[in-house]
């Protein structure tokens, strides 16, 4: 008897070549930003050991479960995280209101974005700065003066932005599937390389002792509830989960590839070129006598101060921030994606509409954070700058409550019959263990990490 699951996987629209064609999109989607931006810095002002140790445990005991949840889902339902949330609510539990957590997916990667591509237009910028040859031979203070005055000028970082987004939108428009495969192919390993060889670096340059010691020496006097949720949040950010983006991936997965694997091999990359990044960056502070809580700026302080020190430095930092802009561009793209589709499979609108749309409101929107850098910056309020309330928000308020709801709805919600059968038919011991993490390890450390964050537990 054919299940209208069944029927849905022999109707699909696109899908991806192969499962190494789906490993790399959602690699694209994860590795960005959140690797080499801002895990460092948020390990640095979170005072590194202990925070990096619940990170790690975040990653693996709590992202990845919810990742495999939000592929599953995504695939079973085949449509956008909207509509695959109502017809799944409606198919298991015969109820509509769980297209609200795609409609809140949505609305998260709107305002992700809108920070994201602000950030991108700064690494954007710094290609030309290191192609420029201003780090060559400057000391801290000169590397410090090209970040404030970037940062602090509207114009430049809003013309960066604005051309960020076009270059989105332009690759959206075109639909995902083309050239994606093919540009994380060579981006992934190419960024990779690149990082070791700069890890030469920090060894050899670099106060690696010190590097290592901050990172890995758990001091857990330092962690308050507060850079738990930091964790957490870091945690879904780095791994594009709780907002749809993996979901909308997981639409064009075929049938017969296995869940478990592909989640945990993008999994296990995010996470070593998360930490590669911090130990090539870490060194280079603790050597330069810089501030590891330095915020939003760590990367674009340390690394220029190595560069224009190196043997062909200028060309180095080319390189990496050409690479850097590409990984946030394959990873702007999957945040766009839950929106675009929804308006094209939902609202009939085409995918040039859409994408324009989209694009355009997340463009309008990315100024508030171009301006809370800038002439807004003394503007504080609740967390902060009004940068600092989107991120938030968005990473350590609504991306663990989307994936609080993803992951209950999968092992809750959802029959053993329809997750075992896109998981592991045999619902052997690898579906169990997925199953267990799902029902208690991960709603209950989401909870939990959240309730004491308020100050209630
Ligand atoms: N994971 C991406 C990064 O680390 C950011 C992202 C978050 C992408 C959420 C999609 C969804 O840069």
């Amino acid at each position: 008897m054919s299940t209208p699951a069944d029927e849905r996987r022999s109707s699909l629209h696109g899908e991806w070549s192969s499962r190494l064609g789906f490993i790399l999109a959602v690699a694209g989607s994860a590795v960005g930003l959140g690797n080499i931006w801002r895990f460092p810095y948020v390990a640095g002002e979170n005072g590194g050991g202990a925070f990096v140790l619940v990170y790690l445990v975040c990653v693996f005991f709590i992202g990845l479960p919810i990742m495999m949840a939000e592929v599953l889902i995504g695939r079973r339902g085949r449509r956008n995280p909207v509509a695959t949330m109502r017809l799944l609510g409606e198919e298991e539990a015969g109820v509509t209101y769980w297209r609200w957590v795609g409609v809140v997916g949505v609305a998260t990667g709107f305002l992700i974005l809108s920070f994201y591509s602000v950030i991108a237009g700064w690494t954007i910028a710094y290609i030309f700065e290191g192609g420029a040859g201003e780090f060559t031979g400057a000391g801290p203070d000169r590397i410090n003066e090209i970040f404030s005055s970037l940062v602090s000028t509207p114009l430049l970082t809003g013309f960066w932005h604005t051309l960020f987004m076009l270059a989105t939108v332009m690759v959206v428009v075109r639909g995902v599937e083309h050239g994606l495969e093919r540009a994380v192919r060579v981006l992934v390993p190419a960024l990779v390389a690149l990082m070791l060889v700069l890890l030469g670096y920090s060894m050899v340059a670099g106060n690696f002792a010190d590097g290592l010691r901050f990172l890995f020496e758990p001091r857990f006097d330092d962690l308050t509830g507060g850079s738990v949720l930091e964790a957490l949040g870091q945690a879904f950010f780095t791994l594009s989960v709780g907002m749809g983006a993996v979901m909308a991936y997981g639409a064009y997965l075929p049938e017969k590839e296995s869940i478990a694997k592909t989640t945990a091999a993008v999994v296990i990359a995010d996470t070593c070129i998360a930490m590669l990044a911090a130990l090539v960056i870490f060194p280079i502070v603790f050597a330069n006598g810089m501030d590891p809580a330095s915020g939003p700026g760590l990367v674009f302080q340390s690394l220029p101060l190595a560069f224009g020190q190196m043997p062909g430095g200028a060309v180095i930092a080319v390189l990496f921030f050409l690479l850097l802009t590409f990984a946030a561009w394959t990873s702007a793209i999957s945040l766009m994606e839950p929106a675009v589709a929804y308006f094209m499979e939902t609202r009939g609108w085409t995918r040039g509409r859409a994408a324009t749309v989209v694009g355009g409101t997340i463009w309008a929107l990315g100024f508030l954070t171009v301006l809370s850098f800038g002439p807004w910056s003394s503007l504080t309020f609740l967390r902060g700058t009004i940068f600092d309330n989107i991120d938030y928000l968005s990473n350590n308020v609504l991306l663990p409550l989307g994936g609080l709801a993803i992951v209950v709805f999968a092992g809750w919600i959802m029959a053993v019959n329809s997750t075992a059968d896109e998981l592991d038919p045999a619902a052997g011991r690898g579906y169990r263990l997925w199953r267990f993490s799902a029902r208690y390890v991960a709603p209950v450390a989401v909870v939990l990490v959240l309730l004491n964050a308020v100050g209630l537990f």
